[in-house]
């Protein structure tokens, strides 16, 4: 009996020899990407969560996990990783929550996008609302930096160094209470200090609002520049491509991407999702899945483009409605896990991807 399904099974494979790529490596997201390609997702926690009718999803769910382990092989902390809840009074540093999805992508063969160092949002009160003198609050950045970096060093595979540190017109963001009080130099300083703590973390800048051509684009090419110029060690350029449907798909972002490439950095997506005004339709769902294959097949067409992370896999999670009550289901699943048209475009994009990279 076995001798003959292996039969049939030969059989078709020679009548068949163009079989759906999905299939043909695997059926999972990591399954069917290249290996030159990590496929990511936010874990779930922290941040908007806390207010939701719901416990905390990476710890409570386990179907969740179950789905981030088998589809994906690099993981990103949503919140946990942000030094609100990973240093919530100066003296105090709560690991507990990231060490477990570190231990989870260990146990997974999952690499991990540490993510936060240097922002605006997010920070606890003892440091927006602190009174600190110039010297106090370099060296609490550093202390920071060191003992983070320093406690995941060589687990890591890269930190979101630097995010969102300009403004849509280009300018440093002064609500950045270090670089407001410390000037733009201590970027370059907060990428010293991650070399020095993890050497072979591979560091980032990152933002959103750089999928397309701009001053914003501008300024971090010319930051870049400066950076590589002064030896600093600066090692990617990401784009989070936190999309909108009332905005178009996002053409020129491998443009973009290459033009960071063209200075020898690595590029990655970081935060991938496409929102849609509700109510759904089927249209928009088609729509949305050409959103995110634009987004992969730009990151593909770049040779060091090395990541794509989507911002949470599911609706059931996702940040969007909290901060855009008329829009949504910007994830690849619905809230109970089952797959939307987006979720087979970006599994059919990856595994039509070649196999081998070119850098
Ligand atoms: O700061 C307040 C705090 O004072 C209050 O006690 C608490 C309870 O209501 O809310 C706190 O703010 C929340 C914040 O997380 C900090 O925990 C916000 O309401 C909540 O909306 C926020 O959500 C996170 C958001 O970052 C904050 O900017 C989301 O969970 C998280 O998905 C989102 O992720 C960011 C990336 O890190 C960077 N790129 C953009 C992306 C989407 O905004």
């Amino acid at each position: 009996m076995r001798k003959a399904i292996l039969a049939v099974v030969a059989a078709a494979a020679v009548l068949l020899p163009f079989a759906p790529p999905a299939q043909a490596h695997g059926s999972s997201l990591r399954d069917a990407a290249p290996r030159y390609l990590r496929i990511g997702s936010a874990v779930a926690g922290g941040g908007h969560h806390v207010d939701q009718p719901y416990p905390d999803p990476f710890p409570n769910d386990r179907e969740y996990r179950r789905i981030l382990a088998r589809e994906f092989d690099s993981v990103s902390p949503e919140n946990q990783m942000k030094w609100e809840f990973i240093h919530p009074e100066r003296h105090r540093y709560n690991f507990g929550p990231a060490d477990a999805i570190v231990a989870f992508a260990r146990r997974n063969g999952q690499v991990v996008r540490g993510h936060t160092l240097l922002w605006h949002s997010q920070n606890p009160a003892w440091l927006q609302e602190g009174t600190f003198t110039k010297a106090q609050l370099r060296s609490i950045l550093r202390e920071h930096i060191f003992t983070v970096v320093g406690h995941y060093r060589g687990k890591i595979q890269q930190w979101d160094v630097a995010n969102e540190i300009f403004t849509e017109n280009g300018e440093y963001r002064q609500e950045n209470i270090f670089i407001r009080e410390l000037g733009p130099g201590i970027v370059a300083d907060a990428f010293r200090w991650a070399h020095q703590a993890d050497p072979r973390a591979q560091l980032f800048l990152n933002d959103y609002g750089v999928e397309w051509p701009g001053v914003k684009v501008d300024a971090y090419e010319t930051l870049a520049r400066q950076l590589l110029q002064q030896r600093v060690p600066l090692h990617g350029f990401a784009s989070q491509a936190h999309l909108s449907m009332r905005y178009g798909a996002p053409d020129q972002l491998a443009g973009v991407l290459q033009r960071f490439d063209d200075l020898g950095l690595a590029t990655a997506i970081t935060e991938l999702d496409v929102r849609m005004d509700l109510p759904v339709t089927d249209e928009k769902l088609a729509t949305q899945a050409v959103y995110y294959r634009t987004v992969l097949d730009a990151c593909l067409a770049v040779d060091g483009c090395n990541s794509v992370t989507l911002w949470g896999f599911t609706d059931k999670y996702s940040w969007v409605p909290v901060f855009f009550p008329e829009e949504g289901a910007a994830t690849v699943m619905w809230e109970d896990f089952r797959k939307k048209p987006a979720y087979f475009t970006v599994r059919d994009t990856l595994a039509s991807a070649p196999r081998h990279h070119r850098r």
